[in-house]
């Protein structure tokens, strides 16, 4: 199901449109209005909307309703793509697209369980119906049920790797050759530090996000001659709802975020640059690789 809310352009971009320079030329009211200033000024808009702006492109992100995944739904927004958002709860899933349109982006959602091979292959052409084939796909959907290794029953094992491995596989089986085909794609999979590292009960989430940053290494040697860059961002600890027990121990959350460099554990937000860059042009020739994003967690 998509947002029954037509998808409309950026304010900016109305914006940039509709001023002319003889009613505005770029300099902010009550500064002074050297013509150098201004070109420079220009200059660099165009300059990081070539190597940056996503307007124009079509984003699929799975997870895009909640934590990581909405703030990089929201970066990719904001960064001019068009963006469907794909989860379960119908409610989390038309705030984040109400929020986005309200905000001036182009947004959609599609509901769907990326739990079973069916309800992947139903949201991948649910999604498709919003905007047209993606030219972005960040795999964020994920779960951590986190029994002890002893007690990591096969409905454990299976619930994780579909949810986590099995349904990024199948949307990159789905997308990526037509990416391949037009010449441009970014595949973006949500890892984890589990998957370089065991850390409180990893069990089959930690084996499900080190086989998705194999995943992606098998994408890029596929896909990059085509244009299509695949690549892994590695998050530490970040606050959202999946580690609702971790982050509500406050003593466990300043040791956690005593281990990074930064000195504070990962927000949402954190992820907004680095989607982008790797979304963007400017990341045409980064690919393969497993992109950290933690505050130096791994490396303290
Ligand atoms: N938070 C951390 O510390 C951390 C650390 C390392 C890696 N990560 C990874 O980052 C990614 C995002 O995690 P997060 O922390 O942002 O978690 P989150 O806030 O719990 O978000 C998880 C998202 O996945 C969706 N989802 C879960 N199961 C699904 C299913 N069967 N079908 C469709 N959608 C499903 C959820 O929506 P519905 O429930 O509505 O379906 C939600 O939108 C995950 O891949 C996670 O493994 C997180």
């Amino acid at each position: 199901m998509t947002s029954p809310s037509r998808p409309h352009s950026t304010a900016s971009a109305d914006a940039a449109t509709s001023a002319t320079p003889s009613a505005w030329d770029g300099t902010p009211p009550g500064a002074s209005a050297h013509p150098r200033v201004s070109a420079a000024s220009r200059a660099s808009d165009a300059y990081l909307a070539e190597l940056f702006s996503l307007e124009g492109r079509v984003a699929v992100v799975t997870g895009g309703s909640s934590g990581i995944g909405r703030g990089i739904a929201g970066a990719l927004a904001r960064a001019g793509a068009s963006v469907v958002v794909v989860a379960r709860k119908e409610a989390e899933l038309a705030a984040t697209a109400d929020e986005l349109t309200a905000a001036g982006c182009r947004a959609a959602w599609v509901s769907g369980d990326l739990g079973t091979r069916d309800g992947v292959r139903t949201a991948a052409e649910q999604a498709v119906r919003a905007f047209g084939e993606p030219d972005i796909l960040v795999n964020s959907a994920g779960i951590n049920l986190r029994p002890p290794m002893g007690e990591l029953d096969e409905h454990v094992w299976d619930a994780t790797m579909a949810v986590n491995l099995e349904a990024p596989y199948l949307l990159g089986r789905r997308f990526g050759p037509g990416m391949a085909e037009r010449g441009f794609g970014r595949i973006i999979h949500i890892t984890s530090q589990q998957a370089h590292r065991a850390f409180v009960q990893s069990g089959a989430y930690g084996v499900s996000k080190g086989a998705l940053e194999s995943l992606a290494r098998s994408q890029a040697e596929a896909w990059s001659p085509h244009g299509v860059t695949c690549n892994t961002l590695v998050p530490g600890f970040v606050m959202t709802a999946l580690n609702a027990r971790l982050s509500s121990d406050p003593e466990r959350v300043a040791a956690l975020a005593a281990r990074t460099m930064v000195g504070r554990n990962g927000l949402a937000e954190d992820f907004a640059g680095a989607a982008v860059f790797l979304a963007s042009r400017a990341a045409g020739y980064v690919t393969g690789q497993s992109i950290f994003v933690d505050g130096g967690f791994s490396v303290h």
